[in-house]
């Protein structure tokens, strides 16, 4: 190999693909190369033609919306917690499917002053003492208390009820329920992620049922793994008036094509975590320019409904930057609607959130982590945006 041409890889090696030349695919022009131009046509075609690219090259596919055999059982509810500002309700979320039962432990604190109540609904991928119904352990991870305080109801599961986060070949949790047996998998076959957003809709599913919580504003939550899960949630399921995600990097709000030099690519993850993704996804190992969608096209699904995305400035495995241009070029689509996506064409310092638009966004000073100041962030912009969305009687169809 000549210098000059070593010099070039070892230059591309330590510097991530500049804004300017990324080359990303554009979320308003359709497969065969029409523009869009009108919320219709987002609406019917572009908008389910890239759901459809997402399903089946990254996530893959969700074999069933809700089971007809979804059962609730409240397990508790107790009036008068959190020293009388909150009702505690324990939930059992039950399904079965051709290979057994499966169920969801919800995890919910309602304010007693307001009603019905907009929620936070977050998805846990840290262990069960994260988030303690009985508050012994009050973790950062999960403020419920704060929560309550600001008049939302707080809600969390374990993402590990709906599918636990190892590789065994898609034979526990609703895979195991829910594939059919015997049958080779399709590389579009849902992976982890997928798995854990359908349970996130099946406590969807609970929510519009219960009377104390307005599921029209209720927003879904997930930091790294978790966030990735959020956002596919929030794609996948229209209900979610509010997506937030934390932190969530590669796979999650992090521009694909970007590569810089600290940050985990789809060769990384692919590597690490092979069950989280559709097997597809694989072929996009260091061949990311050839993947027909990117992560700003993820961020562009939840339009025109709320979004925010925190990242942290050591957190360069996330590639905050690439965070953050991904609310930058999903606000095209929120101008499609007459609505400010993320009102900032440069990233923000440490500790000045922008939540101006629809879209939020902060970088927190600091490591990976979800964490008192994010939450903060994520309860101003619901305070400024989701607290006086009109409530109504009328409850969100199911999408499926
Ligand atoms: C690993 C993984 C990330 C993920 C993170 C987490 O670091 O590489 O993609 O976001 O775990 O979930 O904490």
């Amino acid at each position: 190999m000549n210098t000059h041409r070593y010099l070039f890889i070892a230059a591309l090696a330590v510097v991530s693909v500049p804004a300017a030349e990324l080359r990303l695919p554009d979320p308003l022009t359709t497969t065969n190369g029409t523009k869009v131009t009108s919320v219709e046509a987002w609406r019917h075609i572009r908008r389910p033609e890239i759901l459809e690219l997402f399903r089946t090259h990254v996530y893959g596919r969700m074999p069933l919306g809700r089971p007809d055999n979804l059962k609730f059982e409240t397990l508790e509810n107790t009036k008068g917690v959190m020293d009388g500002a909150a009702t505690r309700k324990q939930v059992m979320i039950s399904y079965r499917g051709p290979g057994g039962e499966g169920a969801i432990k919800l995890v919910l604190f309602v304010p007693g002053r307001v009603k019905p109540a907009p929620c936070f609904l977050l998805i846990c991928n840290r262990g069960p003492t994260n988030i303690d119904p009985i508050r012994t352990v009050k973790s950062p991870f999960w403020p419920a208390e704060e929560i309550v305080a600001r008049g939302y109801a707080a809600a969390a599961f374990l993402n590990a009820d709906v599918d636990p986060d190892r590789h065994d070949g898609f034979t526990n949790g609703v895979h195991g329920l829910f594939d059919p047996p015997g049958v080779k998998r399709s590389p579009e076959a849902w992976g982890t992620l997928a798995a854990w957003a359908w349970g996130a809709s099946r406590v969807m599913d609970y929510l519009v049922t219960d009377p104390d919580i307005d599921a029209r504003r209720v927003a879904v939550i997930g930091h790294s793994r978790g966030g990735k899960t959020a956002l596919w949630a929030g794609a996948e399921d229209e209900r979610f008036a509010f997506v937030i995600s934390n932190d969530s990097g590669c796979g999650g709000a992090a521009l694909a094509r970007r590569r810089p030099p600290k940050a985990e690519t789809i060769a990384a993850i692919t590597r690490s975590f092979p069950h989280w993704f559709c097997e597809n996804y694989r072929r996009y190992n260091n061949r990311e320019d050839d993947l027909p969608v990117d992560q700003h096209m993820l961020a562009a699904l939840i339009a025109p409904r709320l979004l925010c995305i925190g990242s942290a400035s050591e957190d360069l495995w996330a590639d905050p930057e690439g965070e953050f241009l991904s609310g930058v070029e999903a606000s095209r689509v929120y101008q499609l609607f007459g609505k400010d996506g993320l009102k900032a064409d440069r990233q923000p310092p440490p500790g000045s959130p922008r939540q101006e638009g629809s879209i939020g966004y902060h970088l927190r000073a600091g490591q990976h982590g979800l964490t008192e100041y994010d939450w903060k962030c994520y309860l101003d912009f619901a305070d400024r945006h989701l607290r006086n969305q009109k409530p109504t009687s009328e409850k969100p169809a199911d999408p499926r």
